[in-house]
Order: structure tokens, then C-alpha cells, then sequence
């Protein structure tokens, strides 16, 4: 266990020195990697994720950090099996610094209670985490400049079952190759990086409440988590 929370810690200061940002507050160039392992061994999961939100907050240059007023870095639990992530924040999302909390966001809540889940029970982000001028969708080049952050995410959650809500997540995890129409409903398995969850695509809440008659196949899709949760024993 420890050898993986160290992995993934030395991947973090891998993507700082990316970055050209010191992990490390200390100066001194000696003994700078057992540094570097120490803090590994040190960190937990809720350091881990301050790290990482950190690190995305150094991003430079981007269009949708310039734009937006705050990051929306995940809410939920960080300790649950079960990641759900989004495409990006909306007006709401980005006035408050939390994922789906505006329109779309209630609709998720009453799809999560539907099936006995809540925010204290799953944990959310998104593909980018910063809101997209106008409500656009992400470009690929952004959802690429992204998905390291989001691969580690993930890594550190380490869920056993990912929810992709909508095209923008399924492209961004799976591929963009995939359609979601024709994937959802099933399970999919892929690592992301240390991480093996069983994979199910779903369709984004936003869209759901443009095409409601469409909320009878979500229901199987939630139908389908519950049944895995069962079967995993959570
Ligand atoms: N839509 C998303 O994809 N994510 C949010 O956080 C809010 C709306």
C-alpha cells in the first residue's frame, strides 16, 4: 500500500517539476530525493488531493483558468468507493468553488438518492476543472492538458467503480472513439494507472434535462451501480 501512495506522490513531484514548482519547501540541494520518499511516506489521501489541487492551481496560460473565478476542484467523500466525474463547471459551479451544484446538480442529487447514494457517500470532480467561457465544451487540447491532473485524481481516490456522466468524460477516460449511446449500460474495465474500476458510462444530467424521456435508460444505468455495489459488498 504504502509503495503505491509513494508512487503516486513521486508522480505528483514529477508533474511539479513540470511545472518548474518545488515540491519541497527546503531549499538544500542534498539529499533531495529521500526528501522527496519521505514526504511520500508522509502524505495522506486528503494531503495528497490539497497537492494536487495545488499543482492545477499553477496552471499557466490557459484560457479557462483566465476566465473563470474560481477552481471547482471535487466535493464528496474522499474516502468512497465511488468517483463520478463530470465535463466541467457551469456559472453556479464556478461562483461557489464546488462541482455540480447548479441546475444540473440537483438532478444529480435525486439520481444519487434514488439509489441510496448521497454526497457524503461518492465523490465527484470533472474532466477540467476550471469553467469553460459560456458553458462550451472543453477543446481536446484542454481536456488533454487536464486529464494528467485528472488520471492522478483518480489515482489518489482510487475508486472501485468510476461513473462517466456524459461524452466529455467517457472521451476523455475511454476515448473518442466511444459514443456514449451506444456504451452506456454496460460495464467497462480500463486501468488508470494503478487504478482498475469497473467503468460505467452515463448520460450527463445537463443532457437529461434536455431529453427526459432519456431518464428511463439512466435509471437502468443507476440500476446497474446498485447491483455492483451490492456485489462488491459497499
Ligand atoms: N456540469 C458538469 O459537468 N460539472 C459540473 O460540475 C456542473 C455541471
Amino acid at each position: 500500500m504504502n509503495k503505491k501512495i509513494n508512487q503516486k506522490i513521486l508522480s505528483l513531484i514529477e508533474y511539479y517539476n513540470l511545472l518548474n514548482i518545488d515540491l519541497l519547501i527546503n531549499n538544500s540541494p542534498i539529499n533531495r530525493f529521500n526528501n522527496n520518499e519521505k514526504l511520500a511516506n508522509d502524505l495522506g489521501k486528503s494531503q495528497q488531493l490539497e497537492e494536487l489541487k495545488k499543482m492545477i492551481g499553477s496552471i499557466k496560460n490557459c484560457e479557462l483558468k483566465n476566465s473563470a473565478n474560481k477552481i471547482v476542484f471535487s466535493d464528496g467523500n474522499i474516502y468512497s468507493k465511488i468517483m463520478l466525474i463530470g465535463e466541467g463547471p457551469g456559472a453556479q459551479e464556478d461562483q461557489e468553488g464546488l462541482p455540480f451544484v447548479g441546475r444540473a446538480g440537483k438532478l444529480l442529487d435525486k439520481m444519487l438518492e434514488a439509489i441510496n447514494l448521497n454526497r457524503k457517500k461518492v465523490y465527484i470532480s470533472n474532466v477540467v476543472n476550471y469553467r469553460p467561457p459560456k458553458n462550451r465544451r472543453p477543446t481536446d487540447q484542454e481536456i488533454e492538458r487536464y486529464y494528467p491532473f485528472l488520471k492522478l485524481h483518480i489515482e489518489i481516490i482510487n475508486p472501485k467503480i468510476l461513473i462517466l456522466l456524459g461524452s466529455t468524460a467517457l472521451n476523455a477516460i475511454i476515448g473518442n472513439e466511444k459514443v456514449i449511446s451506444k456504451v452506456r449500460g454496460k460495464w467497462m474495465k480500463k486501468k488508470i494507472g494503478n487504478c482498475d474500476p469497473y467503468i460505467i458510462a452515463s448520460f450527463h444530467p445537463a443532457f437529461l434535462m434536455r431529453q427526459p424521456d432519456q431518464k428511463k435508460l439512466a435509471w437502468i444505468d443507476l440500476k446497474l451501480i446498485r447491483e455492483k455495489m451490492k456485489q462488491l459488498n459497499f
